[in-house]
């Protein structure tokens, strides 16, 4: 058995590195951090900005274009940071603006561009606006800035309309009125601490177009928009036909998702992204039904990318993942944007253990994830990612998946803080799992996380001193020195640009075999039986252990084979 091929001799590397990119974003690899689960400096459980600081020369060497970090602003943390209470502040838990600025020079000092999360369908119910909606009474003029209706029934007793939150539980919470008797509804679309803003009050609009400039004059080099499918509710904020699914993954064209306004506001977003050099961008997080509409918002005068969760909820089948691909690039090509991938991200399975486990159609976020067996999650979760990694186009990671982390399945309920978890019933209730703190290094919790016999937010299973980064780095086989590889052959060949070159080949049954022009091919055993096919030529990377000497190579299952031919 020959091992995982890592490396191409120096002289290819260095006639494809002279190959100029094209605008960065088209083929970057972007990779999630998750704040309070990447790095903690002061040793309180919680991962911090200097904890990440400290740890940018690992990421400059796992090789990724950009960094992308989940919320980090003053919040009070009722959905881990995704509500908002100040834009324009880092919570003291996660550091100070000094050292946002510092962790923005520091990344580009390593040629790391930072992108940050930006949350405009909601704030905080602790934002100064909602609070003093509130504690000015009905007759605030800041209840316009988001949606106070008066209830339904003899006495408003029951909500303005049958909207359910996300997260489970009805979309509207009643308030009480400075007198003490019960008061208008608002709306929230996720958590009751979560009051979404009407952007119809020219003040939200005028508010977030100045926190996208407070950020990016503080050097940041884009936005992850969050919810970027909900600014826009129907007029009159009707009832949904409830014979149709109400889920965040499958929303279809509802009062409340995906309506044609949001455009709008992207559109007046770009003219500002644009008045800034260096190429700024930003990507939606839009879940819309088709990816026709998903490519809405990536039109050349609004956003540059939106994550493709129609491929992450792809089966590992292999027609099924040949027409996914086909329809991203198809969709995407039609506007001008470039695809993007994704396999993990902060809110779903992580897909370590999440490729094993039967698709049912709707559950593809596996949100109620089973233990499975380690071994053959990694090996298939590999395979995912080389493929993944050979696509036209740009590719999200999440921190540990590099590591092959597994979901966590078994935390205990106390321990848990998501808030569908505790709403039941939502979106998925299952989210802490894939959001356990990482482990550097050590045979102890925390692993480095945090300073020894720290505490971690999270309880860290034992078995993770050895998926450690210490643990990975240098040896080879790993999961980490794979994703390595991976990323440095995607920067160095020429074939593995941005360039929408997608060939198929003729293949075996569940056998995925494409070229990338002008050399490159890719092969992807997604049967759990070996393939055997003639040697197509040299191999490049090995997502496992494949033996390489002969005329013919038998690839394993769950196994994907970069080549040069
Ligand atoms: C997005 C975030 C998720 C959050 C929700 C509400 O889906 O990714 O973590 O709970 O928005 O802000």
């Amino acid at each position: 058995m020959t091992d995982q091929l890592f490396a191409l001799p120096t002289a290819e590397r260095d006639d494809a590195a002279a190959a100029a990119p094209s605008p960065w974003w088209r083929d970057a690899v972007i990779y999630q951090i998750y704040p309070r689960s990447f790095a903690d400096s002061d040793g309180d459980g919680i991962g911090d900005l200097p904890g990440i600081r400290s740890r940018l020369p690992y990421l400059r060497e796992l090789g990724v274009d950009a960094v992308w970090l989940s919320p980090f602003y003053a919040s009070p943390q009722a959905d881990a940071g995704y509500d908002v209470a100040d834009y324009r502040m880092v919570d003291p838990m996660f550091g100070t603006i000094a050292d946002a600025q510092g962790l923005i020079a520091d990344a580009h000092g390593l040629g790391i561009r930072v992108i940050v999360d930006l949350v405009p369908n909601h704030s905080s119910d602790q934002h100064e606006w909602f609070r003093r909606a509130i504690a000015e009474g009905p007759g605030s003029p800041l209840r316009g800035r988001y949606h106070f209706q008066p209830g339904q029934g003899e006495n408003g007793e029951l909500p303005p309309n049958n909207w359910k939150s996300i997260f489970g539980g009805p979309a509207w919470t009643r308030t009480t009125d400075p007198d003490g008797t019960p008061g208008d509804w608002y709306l929230h679309l996720f958590a009751p601490e979560q009051p979404d803003f009407n952007w119809e009050h020219p003040a939200v609009a005028d508010e977030f177009r100045t926190i996208l400039r407070f950020w990016l004059d503080l050097g940041v080099d884009g936005f992850r928009i969050d919810v970027a499918h909900g600014m826009v509710k129907a007029e009159g904020l009707p009832d949904i036909d409830e014979s149709r699914e109400w889920h965040l993954l499958d929303a279809g064209i509802s009062p409340c998702f995906d309506r044609d306004g949001v455009h709008e506001i992207y559109r007046s977003w770009r003219r500002i992204l644009d008045e800034y050099p260096g190429e700024r961008i930003a990507v939606a997080e839009a879940w819309a039904p088709t990816l026709e509409r998903v490519a809405n918002y990536v039109r050349p005068d609004e956003l540059h990318q939106a994550f493709n969760f129609s491929y992450l909820g792809t089966a590992w089948d292999a027609a099924d993942q040949r027409k996914v691909i086909d329809d991203s690039l198809e969709a995407m090509r039609k506007v001008g944007a470039p695809a993007t991938w994704t396999l993990s991200n902060h809110d779903v399975v992580r897909h370590t253990t999440r490729m094993l486990q039967p698709n049912d159609g709707d559950e593809v976020a596996g949100r109620k994830p089973i233990d499975v067996d380690p071994a053959a999650g990694q090996r298939r979760a590999r395979a995912a990612t080389l493929l993944m990694l050979a696509l036209p186009g740009s590719a999200y990671l999440y921190q540990g998946e590099e590591l092959g982390l597994p979901e966590v399945v078994d935390l205990p309920p106390e321990v848990r803080q998501d808030p569908a978890f505790h709403r039941a019933n939502g979106q998925d209730g299952y989210r802490d799992g894939c959001r356990v703190p990482i482990p550097w290094d050590g045979d102890r919790t925390p692993y480095g996380f945090g300073p020894p016999d720290g505490p971690s937010w999270l309880p860290q299973p034992e078995s993770w001193a050895q998926l450690s980064v210490a643990a990975q780095q240098g040896r080879p086989g790993s999961t980490l020195e794979l994703y390595r590889a991976a990323l440095a052959l995607r920067h160095s060949d020429p074939a593995l640009g941005a360039a929408d070159n997608l060939t198929w080949c003729e293949a075996p049954e569940g056998l995925l075999v494409f070229e990338r022009a002008p050399h490159f091919r890719c092969t992807v055993n997604m049967t759990a039986a070996p393939i055997r096919i003639p040697m197509p030529g040299r191999a490049l990377l090995t997502s496992g252990p494949v033996d390489l000497d002969g005329a013919e190579v038998e690839i394993p299952a769950d196994t994907t084979i970069w080549w040069s031919v």
